[in-house]
This record gives C-alpha cells, sequence and structure tokens, in this order.
C-alpha cells in the first residue's frame, strides 16, 4: 500500500467513526455537552430538543419576589418590560418567572385562575420573547400542597390544565417547571403520586413542550435521585437548587429562624470550601448521565445581608462549576433581597452582576 492510500484510509475510517459518533451522541451520555439552543424548536427529535431547550436556558435570571407574592408589588417589585430587557442586555438567554398561580386561582371546580392575571403574565412572556429570551413558566409556592398534599391534588392538577392549555401555542422556547421545591407534607412519595397525576393533563395540551422537573426536599439535588421519571418522555429537565452552605447564603434572612446568628459567615472558596459545590454538582452530573436527561440549576444565590465579598466569591464559584460541567443556571433573582439589580437607580450591581456574566456583551 502506498502512503497516500494508506492516508485515505486512515481518513476515511476516521469520518465513519466522528459519522457514527454524531448518530449515536443524542443517545449517550455524551449527549450532556452543549447542544445549539438554536435547536429549541418543535422540529428537533427528541431528545436532542430537551438538550437544546435547555441550552436555551445557559444564563437565566429569575423573576422572584413578584408574580410569586399573593399580590404583585407586596414584596416591592411591581413588574416592568425593563426587567427583561436589561437582562438581555447583559447577556442572560432566559428569564424564569417565580408564579404564584395557588393565589390566583378558584377553590371549585375547574378552579379558575382570573383572567386578568392571565394577561399579566402574557405580558411578560410577549416582552420576553420579543428580547429574544426563553422564558420558564414555574409553578412557585403552591402553598395548598405543601400543607395538604392528600386532599389538594385534583386543585394542582386542575390549575396546570388550564396554564398548560392557555400556553400550548407559544413556542419550543416556553418551557413549563411542574413545580417550585416540594416540601412540607409533600414528602417524596406524595410528589410523585401528585408528578403522575398532572404529567398526563399537561402533556394532554403540550405533548412536545421540554417540562423542567426536580425531587422533594426544596429541590434538593440529591432529591432528584428519587423521582421517578417515566423513561418514555425524553422531553424532561431535571432541576435542582443550590444554597450551601445554608448558614452562608441565608445569613441574616428573616424567613429563616435564628439565622442571624449566621451573619458575619465568611466564604473563601478554599480547597474545602470547594469540596461541597464540587460533590454536589458531580452528582446531579452522573444523574444526568445515567438518565440522559439535561439538568438544569434553577436557583442560586447569596442574600443581601451576607459578607459581600464572601457573596461574590460563592456566586462566581458556583456559577463557573455550573458551566464547567454543562449545567444551565438560573440566579435568585433579579431585584429583590439577592438582587443584582438596584430597582431604586435601575442600574446593575456591577460587581455582582460580574460573578454572573464575565463581560459585556
Ligand atoms: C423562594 C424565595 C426565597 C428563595 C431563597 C425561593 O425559592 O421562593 O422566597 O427568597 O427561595 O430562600
Amino acid at each position: 500500500m502506498n502512503s497516500q492510500l494508506v492516508i485515505g484510509l486512515v481518513r476515511s475510517k476516521k469520518i465513519a467513526l466522528l459519522a457514527l459518533t454524531l448518530l449515536l451522541l443524542p443517545f449517550s451520555a455524551q449527549a450532556l455537552e452543549t447542544v445549539s439552543a438554536k435547536l429549541c424548536d418543535f422540529k428537533t427529535p427528541l431528545p436532542e430538543r430537551a438538550f437544546a431547550c435547555n441550552a436555551a436556558l445557559a444564563r437565566t435570571i429569575n423573576l422572584g419576589n413578584i408574580f410569586d407574592s399573593v399580590r404583585e408589588g407586596m414584596q416591592g417589585a411591581v413588574y416592568q418590560d425593563e426587567f427583561v430587557e436589561m437582562p438581555k442586555k447583559a447577556g442572560f438567554t432566559a428569564v424564569r418567572l417565580a408564579i404564584r398561580w395557588d393565589a390566583r386561582a378558584g377553590y371549585q371546580d375547574p378552579y379558575p385562575i382570573q383572567p386578568q392575571f392571565f394577561e399579566r403574565i402574557d405580558g411578560v412572556v410577549k416582552a420576553a420573547k420579543a428580547n429574544g429570551l426563553a422564558v420558564i413558566i414555574d409553578m412557585h409556592h403552591f402553598v395548598g400542597m405543601t400543607m395538604f398534599p392528600d386532599t389538594e391534588v385534583p386543585r394542582f392538577v386542575g390549575v396546570w390544565k388550564q396554564v398548560a392549555e392557555h400556553y400550548k401555542n407559544e413556542p419550543a422556547t416556553v418551557v413549563f417547571e411542574v413545580m417550585n421545591e416540594p416540601h412540607g407534607k409533600l414528602n417524596p412519595e406524595k410528589w410523585q403520586k401528585a408528578f403522575d397525576a398532572v404529567l398526563p393533563v399537561i402533556r394532554a395540551s403540550n405533548p412536545d413542550r421540554t417540562l423542567i422537573v426536580g425531587g422533594s426536599e426544596w429541590n434538593s439535588a440529591a432529591s432528584l435521585e428519587n423521582i421517578e421519571l417515566p423513561a418514555s418522555d425524553k422531553n424532561i429537565i431535571g432541576t435542582f437548587h443550590f444554597y450551601e452552605p445554608f448558614y452562608l447564603t441565608h445569613q441574616g434572612a428573616e424567613w429563616v429562624s435564628g439565622s442571624t446568628a449566621w451573619l458575619g459567615t465568611k466564604w473563601t472558596g478554599d480547597a474545602d470550601d470547594m469540596v461541597l459545590i464540587n460533590t454536589t454538582l458531580d452528582r446531579v452530573v452522573n444523574w444526568g448521565k445515567a438518565y440522559n436527561r439535561p439538568v438544569f440549576l434553577g436557583e442560586f444565590g447569596v442574600y443581601s445581608k451576607a459578607d459581600h465579598p464572601s457573596r461574590l466569591a460563592w456566586t462566581r464559584a458556583v456559577r463557573k462549576a455550573a458551566e464547567e460541567r454543562n449545567i444551565s443556571w438560573a440566579y435568585w433573582e433579579l431585584m429583590s433581597s439577592f438582587g443584582i439589580l438596584d430597582p431604586r437607580t435601575m442600574m446593575w450591581r456591577e460587581d455582582l452582576l460580574r460573578t454572573l456574566i464575565d463581560a459585556k456583551p
């Protein structure tokens, strides 16, 4: 064989290998690699679409303490279109809308959601889409479910039926998150039951939409291993929240009893500090590989009363650790008590913003 022929054969073998890898890619653990967000489209087959839609959530900002309040404005902020325009300009790719549908729905079957509230959320979805952002429609603070999971499931399902039907014509870049942070009486077993009941109802009107689902115990990383997702539904992103160590991220938080004692806790990001971040994130990556599902870190952040340098160091470290593992992320949150935007001046808290987005786009 002459050398030209050998080179040719080696090349064609390489091409064959590449073609085989590409063919197998969506069905192997390699699919966890970032897929182009542009493929987040109903025409893209599964499971690539779920990975592509997760890529569209690469850098998400939570719009929290706005629609997850019982009444908008109760926690300070009233939504304005700048809340989506500014994140887009800063380099975010998506918004997670934390929405308390529960507080806007009736108590008798079919549990009607106030039409004016739908209109309000429609306006946000429209503005986000106009700015080229992906959107997560999240079921936040469904209090009845965490208190009375044995009797509240029909209402939970009834509320989801309306939300799912209302947004069924939205593009694939509008993703539904089934339940924020199951906890309290909604234990792993009861959350599984509720999820099994709601999934077919959402799928009836949205057979092709990507969903986000997490485990119980406040969407802890470990609980992701407990929820059973149907193997036949490849259109589900697994989610988890990360606020560890909690005495660092929630120091001085008024809603966490005993947290005043944690004030002054520092975090430098030394090797010991990093162990918790790395082991937790590796754990969810392993879950994603085992089930060939994309993974999304739906909330992380440090309360504003925390030691500021520690806040910056932790936020940057978590964000980077997530990106290194192709985990899309959503910072908690835009302009309230964890906020990266100062609502009085409508200016970025530049140092905090730069922990998430390295440079000005
Ligand atoms: C809750 C917020 C809280 C945040 C951090 C979110 O899931 O909805 O009320 O501020 O977690 O604790």
